[in-house]
C-alpha cells in the first residue's frame, strides 16, 4: 500500500499522481476505472506477465486479494489516497465492492491479451516455474 499526497483545503482536500514520483514505480501508459459493479460481483481473476498496476479507490470500496502462487493476502482500499501496487505475476481478485465505488486502475502498458494470464493452472505452472 502506497500513500499518495494529500492536499488539504477548506473547498475539499485533493490528491495526485505523476509520472517520476517515488510513489510510482512505473511510467502510466494507459489509465481505466471499473464502476457500476452489482453488489456481490468479482472483477479480475487474472496476472499480468509484464503489466505493472496501481489501484486506487477513488470512491467507495472494494477488497482486493492477491495470490503470488504461495499465499494469499487481502487488501481494502477505501481511501482515495491510498493506492496498491501490483507487481507483475501476482493473480489478483476483487470483491466486497460497495455501493457506487469506483476503482481506478494505473497501468504500464498499453491494453494486449497477450499481458494476460486468464487461467488459473496456467498461472500456478508459470509461478513454479519463475521459482525454479
Ligand atoms: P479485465 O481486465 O478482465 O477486467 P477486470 O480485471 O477489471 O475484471 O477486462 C475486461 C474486458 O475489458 C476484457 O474483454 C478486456 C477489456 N479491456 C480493454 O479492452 N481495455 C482495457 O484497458 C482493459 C483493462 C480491459
Amino acid at each position: 500500500m502506497v500513500d499518495l499526497p494529500r492536499i488539504y483545503d477548506p473547498r475539499g482536500n485533493l490528491t495526485f499522481i505523476q509520472n517520476g514520483d517515488a510513489v510510482l514505480p512505473f511510467t502510466i501508459e494507459r489509465v481505466y476505472w471499473t464502476y457500476d459493479v452489482p453488489a456481490g460481483e468479482e472483477r479480475g481473476g487474472h496476472s499480468h506477465h509484464e503489466g505493472r498496476e496501481m489501484l486506487v479507490a477513488l470512491g467507495g470500496s472494494f477488497c482486493v486479494n492477491l495470490f503470488d502462487g504461495q499465499r494469499w493476502q487481502t487488501f481494502t482500499l477505501n481511501r482515495p489516497y491510498k493506492a496498491l501496487y501490483i507487481p507483475p505475476g501476482y493473480w489478483r481478485t476483487l470483491d466486497n465492492f460497495s455501493s457506487g465505488s469506483v476503482c481506478m486502475v494505473l497501468t504500464s502498458t498499453h491494453y494486449t491479451e497477450d499481458d494476460y494470464v486468464r487461467d488459473f493452472d496456467e498461472f500456478l505452472k508459470l509461478s513454479r516455474r519463475d521459482e525454479a
